[in-house]
């Protein structure tokens, strides 16, 4: 068991974190530089630009370290970590073209530089690719498993299409959205490593809940992040309020408007007609308001699942470090 202090470490605890980024950072990138070398000519650059951008490699390293938690060591681990992180590259290729947002991680986002149709196609290779290299290993298992998590994925993402600038969207509309679009991916990423160790379902399901709790938090902590500044997280400040999304901080804010304000508002939003001028003034509100740390707040739950979900793993270096994890999400500031 992990003693529940452990679920809240210390920023210096954390370095153990930092630590094996940096140290499996040059394996996941080369096993998966090797694979971006496969994909078809118009695919590749597209493929470098936005996965050279600095990611962290979370999505890999949860593979990594699930699998090396239930005892498992094989380089299979970097080959399902890489898919994971194809996948969310393809993912994010598609979703700056649906949000027509212009930076990502402080860069041109890929379609500003290549154009839409060979970011889609990229998309498309990198998407077929991750899915070839995880069946690759002939477990059907395996492919289940990242199959459902595009899926849904997929599935979120169009859920939240359907609801941009509802207003009305009720808050399971909201968890269903974010649980598709991020979380099922961060579930994949760890549940293939427990696949791959070959454990019992009930150790399997339990670091499946781990990820998708981890993933449900992260979004909740993006979406109060998208009012910080742009200086601070690479994208647009208010990207969410120009694109029509409803999230809790915008949420948080209405409510807390005098009822003639808040009318004007939500016309407004709902017409997408607020100017750069109004959604910088509105961000700062969201944040000078306590709006963004109550979104935080909301994340705390879903963390204290995911503690309790790491508890029924076997203790060791990686559980430790994956509790770190969950505090690296509670305190992200990009
Ligand atoms: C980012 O959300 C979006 C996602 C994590 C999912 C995008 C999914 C798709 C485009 C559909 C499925 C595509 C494939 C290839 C399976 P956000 O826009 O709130 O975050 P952001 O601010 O980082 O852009
Ligand atoms: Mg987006």
């Amino acid at each position: 068991m992990l003693p529940e202090k452990k679920l809240y470490v210390t920023g210096s605890v954390m370095q153990e974190l930092q630590q094996i980024i940096r140290e499996e950072q040059p394996h996941i990138n080369t096993v998966l530089m090797a694979h971006v070398h496969e994909l078809p000519p118009l695919a590749r650059p597209v493929a470098e630009h936005v996965l050279s951008a600095g990611g962290k490699r979370l999505r890999p390293l949860l593979t990594l370290l699930c699998g090396r938690m239930l005892g498992c060591g094989h380089k299979d681990l970097y080959l399902l970590g890489s898919a994971v992180e194809m996948l969310h590259a393809a993912t994010l290729l598609h979703d700056d073209i649906l949000d027509n947002a212009s930076l990502r991680r402080g860069r041109p986002a890929a379609h500003t530089v290549f154009g839409a149709t060979k970011v889609i196609l990229a998309g498309d290779a990198l998407l077929a690719k991750a899915l070839c290299m995880v069946s690759s290993l002939g477990d059907t298992r395996l492919t289940s498993c990242i199959s459902e998590a595009v899926m849904q994925t997929a599935e979120g993402e169009i859920a939240e299409f359907a609801h941009l600038r509802d207003l009305a969207l009720p808050q399971e509309g909201y968890r269903a959205i974010i649980t598709g679009k991020t979380a099922w991916m961060l579930r994949a990423a760890c549940e293939l490593g427990a696949l791959r160790a070959g454990v019992a379902d009930e150790q399997i399901a339990a670091v499946a809940l781990f990820g998708l709790e981890l993933g449900i938090a992260f979004q909740k902590v993006d979406d109060a992040l998208d009012f910080s500044p742009e200086a601070q997280t690479g994208k647009p400040m208010g990207g969410d309020i120009k694109e029509g999304k409803v999230t809790p901080p915008l949420l948080f804010y209405l409510a807390s408007l005098p009822p003639e304000e808040a009318e004007a508002f939500r016309a407004a939003f709902m017409a997408g007609t607020l100017d750069e001028d109004e959604v910088a003034r509105v961000s700062r509100a969201i944040v000078d308001g306590g709006h963004a740390q109550a979104t935080r707040d909301l994340a705390e739950g879903h963390l204290t699942r995911a503690a309790a979900s790491l508890n029924e793993c076997p203790a060791g270096d990686e559980q430790r470090i994956l509790g770190q994890m969950i505090q690296y999400i509670r305190q992200r500031t990009r």
